[in-house]
C-alpha cells in the first residue's frame, strides 16, 4: 500500500455500514482516513482497528454532522492528526425517518434534512477551503436511488438525496477548473442495518435480484477519489442491481 503522503480523506457516518467498508477500502487505496460516527464509538474504534492492522493509518472523530460545529471540528480533528489537508471527503453519514407526507411532521422532516443534505454542505464547504488551496480534491456523496426515483413514506428521505445530487452537480461547475471533482454514488438497496427491516421479497424488484454489499459501493467511491477519475466530474453513479435502469 502506497501511502498518499500530502492529504487524508475524511469519511462521515464510518462506524459501520457503507461507511465503514468505505473507510476501509480508501485505506487500502493509501489514504490516511478520519472515521467519524455520531454514537457508535466503539464501532469506529474497530474500523480504526482492522485499518491499522493491515497497515493503514486511521483515527476515529466523533461528531454529529447536523450540528453546525461539525464540520470545522471534523476538518481541523482530522489535518491536525494526520498533518496533512484532508483531500478526499466522503459525505456518506445518513438517516431515514419515514412516513407517508400527509403524516410526516416538521421534526422528522427537519432531521433528515439536516443530517443528510445540510451536513454536507457544510463539510464541503468547509474541506474546500484546504481543495482550492492544493488545487486537488475529492467529494464524494452518498446519494440514493430515492434521489432519482420515487419511494412512498419516504418524501424527506428524497428531497435530501436528491438535494444532494443537485449540491454536487453544482460543486463540480464551480471548482471542476482547479482539479477538484464533486461525483454521487447512489445505491440501491444495500445490505446494512439501514436496510435490515425491509421486506425482503421487495428484492423481485431488483434486476440482480439481490442485496447489494456495502464493499460494492466502497469500491465505486474508491474509484471516483482516485486519480484515475480525475475526469469524471459530477457523475451519478448508480450502485443498485438495476434498479434506476
Ligand atoms: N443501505 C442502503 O440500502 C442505502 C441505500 C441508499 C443510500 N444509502 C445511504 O448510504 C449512507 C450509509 O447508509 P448505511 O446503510 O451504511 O447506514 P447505517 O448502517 O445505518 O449507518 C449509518 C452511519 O451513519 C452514521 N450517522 C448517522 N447519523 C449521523 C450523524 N448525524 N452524524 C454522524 N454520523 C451519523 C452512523 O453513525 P453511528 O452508528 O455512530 O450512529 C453510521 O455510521 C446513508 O447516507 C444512506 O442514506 C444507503
Amino acid at each position: 500500500m502506497a501511502e498518499r503522503p500530502d492529504a487524508c480523506a475524511l469519511v462521515t457516518g464510518a462506524s459501520r455500514g457503507i461507511g465503514a467498508a468505505t473507510a476501509k477500502s480508501l485505506a487500502r487505496d493509501g489514504w490516511p482516513v478520519a472515521v467519524n460516527y455520531r454514537s457508535d464509538a466503539d464501532g469506529a474504534a474497530a474500523v480504526v482497528a482492522e485499518i491499522e492492522a493491515s497497515g493503514g493509518r486511521a483515527v476515529a472523530l466523533g461528531a454529529d454532522v447536523a450540528s453546525p460545529e461539525a464540520a470545522d471540528e471534523l476538518l481541523t480533528g482530522a489535518e491536525s492528526h494526520f498533518g496533512v489537508p484532508v483531500l478526499a471527503l466522503v459525505n456518506n453519514a445518513g438517516i431515514a425517518a419515514d412516513n407517508l407526507i400527509s403524516m410526516l411532521g416538521d421534526e422528522e422532516w427537519q432531521r433528515v434534512i439536516d443530517t443528510n443534505l445540510t451536513g454536507a454542505f457544510r463539510l464541503t464547504r468547509r474541506a474546500l477551503k484546504s481543495m482550492l488551496r492544493a488545487r486537488f480534491g475529492r467529494i464524494v456523496n452518498i446519494s440514493s436511488v430515492v434521489g432519482l426515483r420515487a419511494n412512498p413514506g419516504q418524501a424527506n428521505y428524497a428531497a435530501a438525496k436528491a438535494g444532494l445530487i443537485a449540491m454536487t452537480k453544482t460543486v463540480t461547475v464551480e471548482v471542476a477548473r482547479r482539479g477538484i471533482t464533486a461525483n454521487a454514488v447512489a445505491p440501491g438497496w444495500i445490505d446494512t442495518d439501514m436496510t435490515a427491516d425491509v421486506e425482503s421479497e421487495l428484492l423481485s424488484h431488483v434486476p440482480a435480484r439481490r442485496a447489494g454489499t456495502p464493499e460494492e459501493v466502497a469500491a465505486c467511491v474508491s474509484f471516483l477519489a482516485s486519480d484515475a477519475a480525475a475526469y469524471v466530474n459530477g457523475a451519478v453513479l448508480a450502485v443498485d442491481g438495476g434498479l434506476a435502469a
